[in-house]
């Protein structure tokens, strides 16, 4: 892949200009005078798996649309490159490194051959100590430096090291331990470790510092505060060997902060940070659901690699949804995704997305460096669906811009309440149809004239009531959301990015643009200290922001 100029433009593909052609024909037709032509259309558009109904017929698609995303597929090589990746080749070709979070939940019997190395017994050992320490603090076995039980668990890290345990602890609270809570710290800004350590006791508290690096300045800024308020209390430095584990590549630096190596849970450079919470930064997910629930995580994750791998392409859910996703950005020109679950558990899944989405695909040219010149991924947002409706719908029902949504519900609640569900749901199925099917004028003034609304004040607001409909989602509708079916829904999105990087030959794995804001920041941390000089070089408005600044704190 790297730097070689042999791949086809995804727009010299003949798909490519087939769906072009294509889309300026479609853009004049409405979803719902698609369904109503096709008594077939949710059978032909939707796809239904062990886990996951994945419902992809309120897209402005036709059977041609599909055939011609396939055709894309297919002069993608997406199934050979699909190989690449689960054969352990070095798809991240800028950092030269293989994507293999497939292996760590790769639950057959198989060699895991990586850089020519069997990583099963690696990945197998590693799990096999997350089980240990899991299982120590979740019984009382493993006593502080006073020899109390452990109550609290903080987790330290940003990115790909918080989001992922963060997001799957929220979604699986209701399967958690009472007895021990679960803290998360992530952002530089002190308030927030100062109000995690706020009621804590040491005796009582397990750190556990994620990093890939170890070197990420906000988690290191952090895990030393952390360290401070610890050692105040304890005085003593063999006591965070009790208190303080560890999840890195780097057990140098590591260890140099003063975590020993039996509490380093080692990852590899072929995981991917925003991959990550199925290697050992998945920690914090196992002490708090325990290893089984941690190990379900990972099944159900699995089967959806299987499915990727062995379903054909148009029954292949991550591949459709990439393949629509294309579509809406690249042949519609939508320029965004909603990301709406209607279950209060998956609150931080859209957080989660953003990450993976945008961290991966936000990417602005080609495998061999030519700029693109077609969109890749569109901004990606979202939040608990039934709070949004009262928020931003407004915007996704009448806004100047089209905004694809996927909707993402439960047929049981993890939490059931008397009268609640069928609530939420009849509002989650409601909101899709609305987006698709609108309403026209003639039918808001039937239904203003029915109320005995005067034919005068109809007039005056019957256009401000249209809504055009015509707006595409897609639904995710899931048994519940336990801990394989969440692994199953967040592997169906990492394939779908997966699929989507393919096709825009973008580099999906690498993140070079998060880089120079960091580096920046670090030239300038010293400026401002009060006797430091602001280096003339800035621009003009850093300078002066910078020097307001100082002034006011002195
Ligand atoms: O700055 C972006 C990033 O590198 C992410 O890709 C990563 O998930 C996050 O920072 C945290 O990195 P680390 O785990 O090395 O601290």
């Amino acid at each position: 892949m790297a730097n070689s100029q042999s791949f086809s433009r995804p727009t010299d593909l003949p798909s490519w200009s087939a769906l072009t052609a294509h889309a300026q024909q479609l853009k004049t037709r409405h979803i719902k005078d698609l369904f109503a032509e096709d008594d077939d259309r949710f059978n032909k558009f939707s796809i239904e798996l062990p886990r996951i109904l994945f419902d992809y017929s309120k897209n402005l698609i036709t059977d041609e649309t599909k055939a011609a995303l396939l055709a894309l597929a297919k002069e993608s090589d997406i199934e050979a490159w699909r190989g690449k990746m689960f054969g352990g080749e070095h798809i991240n070709a800028t950092e030269d490194r293989a994507v293999m979070h497939v292996a760590l939940r790769d639950k057959s019997s198989n060699p895991i051959m990586i850089d020519g190395l069997d990583a099963r017994p690696a990945i197998d050992a590693e799990l096999e100590r997350m089980q240990k320490l899991s299982e120590k603090v979740r019984s009382g076995e493993w006593k502080g430096y006073t020899g109390k039980t452990i109550t609290d668990v903080v987790s330290i890290g940003i990115g790909g090291s918080n989001l992922g345990p963060l997001m799957v602890t929220e979604a699986l609270k209701v399967y958690g331990s009472k007895a021990l809570k679960m803290h998360y710290v992530s952002n530089v800004d002190g308030v927030q470790i100062a109000e995690v350590l706020e009621g804590l006791n040491p005796e009582t508290v397990l750190f556990v510092i994620s990093s890939k690096t170890f070197t990420t300045q906000e988690t290191m800024t952090n895990a030393k505060t952390a360290e401070q308020w610890f050692m105040a209390a304890a005085k003593d430095k063999s006591a965070i060997a009790k208190h303080f584990v560890a999840v890195s590549t780097n057990r140098k630096l590591v260890t140099a902060f003063g975590i020993g190596e039996e509490n380093i849970f080692d990852m590899w450079d072929w995981v991917g940070g925003r991959f990550s919470l199925w290697s050992a930064i998945g920690l914090p997910i196992a002490l708090a659901i325990g290893f089984d629930g941690f190990t379900d995580l990972l099944k159900g994750a699995y089967e959806m690699d299987l499915h990727f791998q062995q379903a054909p392409l148009e029954e292949n859910a991550p591949v459709m949804m990439a393949l629509v996703g294309i579509w809406n950005r690249n042949f519609l020109g939508y320029p965004a995704q909603a990301l709406l679950p209607y279950d209060q558990c998956l609150h931080r899944f859209p957080a989660y997305m953003q990450q993976a989405e945008m961290e991966s695909n936000g990417k602005h040219v080609n495998w061999a460096g030519e700029p693109i010149s077609y969109g890749s991924v569109p901004l990606v947002w979202g939040e608990v669906g039934i709070n949004g409706q009262h928020a931003f719908y407004q915007m996704l029902h009448q806004g100047t811009d089209i905004i694809p949504a996927d909707f993402i519900g439960s047929v049981s609640p993890n939490t059931p309440v008397e009268g609640h569900h069928d609530a939420l749901m009849a509002n989650f199925f409601a909101q899709t149809q609305a987006l698709m099917q609108g309403i026209d004028a003639n039918q808001v003034r039937k239904e203003l004239a029915a109320k005995g609304v005067s034919a005068e004040r109809i007039e005056e607001i019957v256009l401000h009531k249209v809504h055009k409909g015509n707006r595409p989602t897609n639904t995710l509708l899931l048994p519940q959301v336990d801990a394989k079916t969440l692994g199953a829904l967040i592997a169906l999105y990492e394939h779908k990015i997966f699929v989507q990087g393919i096709i825009w030959r973008i580099h999906s794995f690498d993140q070079w643009g998060v880089e120079l804001g960091k580096v920046l920041a670090s030239a300038i941390q010293p400026e401002l200290s009060a006797d430091a000089k602001i280096n003339p070089a800035h621009d003009a408005s850093t300078r002066h922001l910078i020097a307001f600044y100082k002034n006011a704190r002195k």
